[in-house]
């Protein structure tokens, strides 16, 4: 693959570790595919929307990129549960980098889609003072969990709060609030995998996908 050639020039004239200040992280990854979930997941999966091959190459290219970004930095990632249980296990691994992790639990309660409220059901527990923090989320959607989460991290004064989310489906925000880094880019449509979930279920699902309508009948 060709590299801009400032980036060459400034990789030649530094150490290896430096990144130009304009070098931005990549895009999300469009998804547009549908592949047939396989046979245990038939009756209740319409389709795979993200394939467990295009998940671990993307989440390595946030790796890639978080370690660029980061190196040389006081690292704490903070990861927001349940959803980001894969996600966070598959990025973290690739990181060869010196990092403290820690975790806040929230969780939404209310009727609907619009009108929830937000309950932390587990504070953080490691200082972050002054340091580098990226928060983990599984996805952006309307913006309300990471703009609440943002603004509780801020009170405890980081140097820096980046964010990154394994997917973003932008057409849904209302809060003002985007992900430094981003997985994939999905269109309007309830995903669940790979740590996200319906009613708690199908965490475990090795890829990204679609229930049928039938099962959220019920
Ligand atoms: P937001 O606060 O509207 O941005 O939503 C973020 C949270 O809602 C995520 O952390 C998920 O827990 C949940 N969520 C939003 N969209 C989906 C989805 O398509 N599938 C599963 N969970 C979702
Ligand atoms: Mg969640």
């Amino acid at each position: 693959m060709r590299r801009p050639e400032n980036e060459l020039l400034a990789s030649a004239a530094a150490p290896d570790y430096f990144h130009p200040v304009n070098s931005e992280p990549s895009p999300p990854a469009p998804v547009r595919r549908r592949v047939a979930p396989p046979r245990g997941w038939r009756a209740e999966v319409d389709y795979v929307l993200i394939t467990q091959t295009q998940l671990a190459r993307r989440v390595r290219e946030l790796s890639r990129e978080i370690e660029r970004d980061f190196t040389g930095r006081d690292l704490v990632i903070v990861s927001l549960l349940n959803g980001t249980v894969m996600f966070l296990a598959d990025l973290i691994r690739h990181l060869s980098l010196p990092l403290r992790l820690d975790f806040m639990g929230v969780s939404s309660y209310g009727g609907g889609t619009t009108s929830r409220e937000l309950v932390f059901t587990k504070e953080l527990r490691l200082e972050v003072r002054g340091r580098d923090v990226l928060l983990v989320d599984d996805i952006l959607d309307t913006g309300k969990t990471l703009q609440t989460v943002l603004a509780k991290l801020r009170e405890l004064q980081p140097r820096e709060i980046k964010t990154c989310v394994l997917l973003d489906k932008p057409s849904r925000r209302v809060e003002n609030v985007r992900a430094d880094y981003a997985g994939f880019e999905v269109p309007d449509l309830f995903v669940i995998g790979y740590g996200l979930d319906y009613a708690e279920r199908y965490r475990n699902l090795p890829f990204v996908g679609v229930l049928k309508p039938e099962i959220y009948q019920h």
